[in-house]
């Protein structure tokens, strides 16, 4: 039986009906428009499917739509709303991905650590995008990006305090 639920996508409220049995994924994908979450492996092991979930990463196809209920999604394209982050701008710069179906999740991942470490060393930046798979295998350039934003912001910081 079909169940009304309602939550913040990018800011905004949405409400639909969902069967028990359906997920996130699906569900943002195929009704609502969002297509930055990419479905690779459908079983929760290469985060391509990576959203916001109230604050927080999750893969999207592991979570029901349901689950949804009253909470608040950010994807990609709600990330980028008011134009691309610093982030964005510099994986865009560099050039930093090859075919780009992993850098949605990626992006979303690396937000997350800078949000909670803004100063993190490589070890950390790999262990952040571990659950990301690149099937390009570049994991270099992204890393370096990710570094590169994270020391520029420090810098900035620095400048500001002094
Ligand atoms: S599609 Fe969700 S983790 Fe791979
Ligand atoms: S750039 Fe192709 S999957 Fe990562």
């Amino acid at each position: 039986m079909k169940t009304e639920i309602t939550f913040r996508l990018n800011g905004i409220e949405r409400s639909l009906f969902v069967e028990p049995n359906d997920v996130l994924i699906d569900v943002l994908r195929t009704r609502l428009g969002i297509k930055s979450p990419k479905i690779g492996c459908d079983q929760g092991d290469c985060g391509t499917c990576t959203v916001f979930f109230n604050g927080k990463t999750v893969r999207s196809c592991l979570v029901l739509a349901i689950e949804a209920d009253g909470g608040e999604i950010v994807t990609l394209e709600g990330l980028s709303e008011n134009g691309p982050t610093p982030l964005q701008r510099a994986f865009a710069d560099r050039n930093a991905f090859q075919c780009g179906f992993c850098a949605p999740g990626i992006i979303l991942s690396a937000t997350e650590l800078l949000q909670k470490n803004p100063e993190p060393d490589r070890h950390e930046i790999q262990e952040a995008i571990a659950g990301n798979l690149c099937r390009c295998t570049g994991y270099t350039p992204v890393i370096d990006v990710i570094a590169e934003v994270a020391a520029k912001k420090t810098a900035g910081k620095n400048r500001k305090s002094r």
